[in-house]
């Protein structure tokens, strides 16, 4: 048996390398071995993609993308349909997880300049993913055509009308329609299911791709490849399989577990991930009381009503929409932003220590401030003036980075990398 095996591994890898790429990118792909936690989220991202794209499948089997029948459609799934309680609450589950796993991701970036040189396009790749996830999921929340997904879609599309002379008609196109209607939800339904999961797939085959050409970064920000053996391998690197296989496979258990825990016990998560508005039907004469994007675009969604300046006889609403744009397009130009002469932040100075903090605090609050009605009091102050400064200090970690990355003094970096 093992024979015909080893003979149909041959027959095969005399027409297709695939030894050759098993070894480009596990058995001889060699890894910093001083990986630690925040290491989890790129594998646990493809785990969560994984899921997405199976439990996808099947719910598409059940749904049907018409605005007669698609919120009786979700709740013939949940009823009705073998396991399709499970299988729904797994994706919207996943949705959510996803936003957990790729922030902490993306946040690993930060800490130890993953986006640095030579990383520049593994990162670039990694924000074209956040863009088509955030689309992705923003689509996906329309589907089951409840009041969220109505009236979600309805103020985030007409954000287009701000902007001058093309607004209108390009809010008339992205809808296919005078209003939000039955055709939006079939082209978001074409959208979500098709053509958003294959550049996903193809985004993300290319991020891993780039990744594996340079190799990966660690926690000390040391270039692993410009220590080598006499046979060419990194001194301070161990191949990926089986020693990260191993070690990533305790945190996929771990994940599943806490995954497990939060679709059986709190699938809702309060209202957080499947809002309570959205277990009533659409209903385009009846607006609801507080419209509330889900949590993981709160931050974004804060900045857009903190921005109350109505410059060039241009809306606020278009600025708003403008410094929207600006949060996210930053992010893709901070490899140029960073002029440390370190990579992570270990070894960087207290301006960066502080600025990371800042920028952690100004995130968060913004996404609370997001969940929140634009009229609530902090600590005695309004909200919307809360937004305005934590957009400011949100700008100003990017902006003023050139500078605090370069004024502040550095610790050594060593030669090899540490292991605690
Ligand atoms: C579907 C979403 C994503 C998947 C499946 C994914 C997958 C991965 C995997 C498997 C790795 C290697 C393991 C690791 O270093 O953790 C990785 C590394 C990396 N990813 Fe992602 N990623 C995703 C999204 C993102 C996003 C949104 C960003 C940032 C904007 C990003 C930036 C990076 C960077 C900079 C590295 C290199 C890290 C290092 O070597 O220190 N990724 N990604």
């Amino acid at each position: 048996m093992v024979k015909v095996l080893v003979g149909l591994r041959d027959w095969v890898d005399a027409r297709l390398p695939i030894m050759r790429a098993w070894d480009t990118h596990m058995g001889k792909y060699y890894a910093p071995k001083n990986f630690n936690f925040w290491y989890f989220f790129g594998v646990l991202s493809l785990v969560v993609l994984v899921n997405q794209l199976i439990t996808g499948i099947w719910l598409t089997m059940s749904y049907t993308p018409s605005a007669e029948d698609a919120f009786a459609s979700v709740e013939y799934i949940m009823r009705d349909v073998d396991y399709g309680w499970i299988i729904r609450y797994m994706h919207s589950t996943g949705a959510s997880a996803f936003f957990v796993v790729v922030y902490l991701h993306m946040f690993r970036g930060l800490l130890y300049g993953s986006y640095r040189q030579p990383r520049e396009l593994v990162w670039i790749f990694g924000m074209l993913i956040y863009l088509v996830l955030m689309a992705e999921a923003f689509m996906g929340y329309v589907l089951p055509w409840g009041q969220m997904s109505y009236w979600g879609a309805q103020v985030i599309v007409s954000l287009f009308g701000a902007i001058p002379v093309v607004g209108e008609d390009i809010v008339q196109w992205v809808r296919g329609d005078y209003l939000i209607s039955g055709i939006t939800l079939n082209r978001f339904f074409a959208l979500h299911v098709v053509a958003l999961p294959i550049v996903l797939l193809a985004l993300v085959v290319l991020h891993i791709l780039a990744l594996h050409e340079v190799g990966s970064n660690n926690p000390d920000g040391i270039e692993i490849k410009q220590n080598k053996d006499e046979n060419g391998v990194p001194r301070d690197g161990i191949p990926f399989h089986p020693y990260y296989t191993v070690h990533d496979l305790q945190a996929v258990v771990v994940f599943i577990f806490i995954f497990c825990a939060v679709m059986f016990f709190a699938p809702e998560m309060g209202g957080y991930f499947l809002e309570y508005a959205n277990f009533e039907p659409a209903n385009a004469l009846k607006t609801p009381e507080h419209i509330a994007p889900v949590w993981y675009f709160t931050p974004y969604y804060a900045m857009l009503r903190a921005v109350t300046i109505e410059w060039f006889g241009l809306s606020s609403k278009f600025w708003g929409f403008v410094v929207m744009g600006a949060a996210i397009a930053i992010l893709f130009v901070l490899p140029w932003l960073d002029r440390s002469p370190v990579k992570s932040w270990r070894y960087k100075g207290n301006l960066t220590k502080v600025a990371l903090a800042l920028f952690v605090v100004s995130f968060v609050f913004l996404g609370y401030l997001g969940v929140k009605p634009s009229d609530i009091y902090v600590l005695g102050i309004e909200g919307k003036i809360w937004s305005q400064i934590m957009t400011v200090i949100y700008f100003l970690f990017f902006l003023l980075m050139p500078i605090y990355t370069r004024l502040e003094k550095c610790k050594p970096v060593p030669e090899r990398v540490v292991m605690k």
